[in-house]
């Protein structure tokens, strides 16, 4: 009885997904970081937030008023038609979109909505030109109006619909384009991605590491029996909607400072002597049942002095620099062939074992040296 009643609940919880909104401060420190490594890194480029809200996205917003400072060439921003959306509920054009003599009562529901901002060529230095307009279709990602924007800009960045992860990162890559986006730590380890994270073609971005981060979610949405979230009113004393949500990550392929610095480590001896983890201080490591790799549960326990396979947790790669580590494969219950040759197939099990118990799903690495 109770199953398929969650399983509604969870399909309902992972559309709501698809509506949370990311704060300015979020997307201002990834963004920045970026900027501490390569100041020049939006100069004369094209950026394009696709799956976005013109009026409400903090994306367009924060890429708007840091036109000028960051040198960029051209902002495109789309949104999803309302219509297509799995939540339709409390719409409303804005005053901006009903004033405007491009204004159209039907295609404000059917129809993505396209929002440029292009340097004035005559007045290089300090004029931008704001336009909208409808798209011809429902502003979908996947739409050939979407992907030829894509094909025109230098850099995507948005937190695309969480159930279209995976669709959304293969059309980017297709696109062979520079990029951030957030998703979900567990994506990591997905067919599509993993592969891209062990070649260094996509990595981790260091503005979030742990915890969770708070997301907006619209009024419409909202599901006020079960809202476990936080209500905080804005200067209109307007009640604003936040919900928290774990293991997010932004996902990248632009240089940032954090991935260059070493983790600092201590040898297998010293770790026995001065871990401040019990599992390991006075035991040391042992190695997996099924697996040619040394079980490391932590990541502050990776020792200086082990040039073998090595099993840690996912979240090593917050803190994975290419020039120290390299990744070698993932456990496989993450997907099959991933281990590259360290699993024992006949042991017919893919999660690792230490005498004979499970453990959480590893990752396996290979410390280069310094
Ligand atoms: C997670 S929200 C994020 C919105 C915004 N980028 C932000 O973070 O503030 C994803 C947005 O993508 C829209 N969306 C859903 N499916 C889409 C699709 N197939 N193509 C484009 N956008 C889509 C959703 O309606 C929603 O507005």
């Amino acid at each position: 009885m109770d199953k398929p009643h969650n399983a509604i609940l969870n399909q309902a919880q992972r559309i709501r997904n698809d509506e949370f909104y990311t704060q300015y401060a979020d997307i201002q420190s990834e963004m920045n970081a970026y900027l501490d490594f390569d100041p020049d890194v939006f100069r004369d480029k094209t950026v394009l937030l696709p799956c976005d809200d013109l009026e409400g996205s903090n994306f367009t917003k924060f890429f708007a008023q840091n036109f000028e400072l960051f040198g960029l060439k051209k902002l495109i921003s789309t949104s999803y038609a309302v219509e297509s959306k799995q939540y339709k509920k409390g719409y409303q054009p804005t005053l901006f979109e009903t004033r405007s003599p491009l204004f159209d009562s039907d295609k404000t529901r059917t129809n993505g909505k396209i929002f440029t901002l292009t340097r004035v060529e005559a007045e290089r230095t300090n004029i931008n030109a704001l336009k909208w307009d409808y798209l011809d279709g429902d502003g979908d990602f996947r739409s050939p109006e979407v992907t030829a924007l894509r094909d025109e800009a230098d850099i995507i960045v948005t937190n695309p619909p969480f159930s279209l992860f995976r669709a959304f990162l293969a059309w980017i890559i297709e696109g062979k384009k520079t990029f951030s986006i957030i998703g979900n730590i567990n994506a990591l380890t997905y067919r599509e991605v993993f592969p891209l994270i062990t070649s260094n073609k996509i990595w981790l971005g260091p503005s979030i590491s742990s915890g969770d981060r708070e997301f907006i979610i619209p009024e419409g949405i909202v599901d006020f029996e079960r809202f476990t979230g936080i209500i905080r009113q804005n200067e209109k004393g307007e009640n604003i909607y936040f919900q928290k949500v774990v293991g997010v990550r932004w996902f990248t392929n632009i240089e940032h400072g954090k991935r260059h610095q070493p983790l600092s480590l201590m040898t297998m001896a010293d770790n026995v002597k001065f871990s401040k983890h019990k599992e390991i201080k006075g035991i040391g490591y042992r190695k997996y049942d099924n697996y040619d790799a040394l079980e490391v549960p932590f990541t502050d326990a990776i020792p200086s002095d082990y040039d073998g396979a090595m099993g840690v947790p996912i979240s090593f790669l917050d803190k994975y620099n290419p020039e120290q580590f390299e990744i070698i494969g993932a456990t496989e219950s993450e997907g099959r062939g991933f281990s590259n040759g360290l699993w024992h197939e006949e042991s017919k099990t893919p999660q690792p074992l230490i005498d004979n118990n499970r453990i959480f799903k590893r990752i396996f690495i290979r410390y280069k040296g310094k």
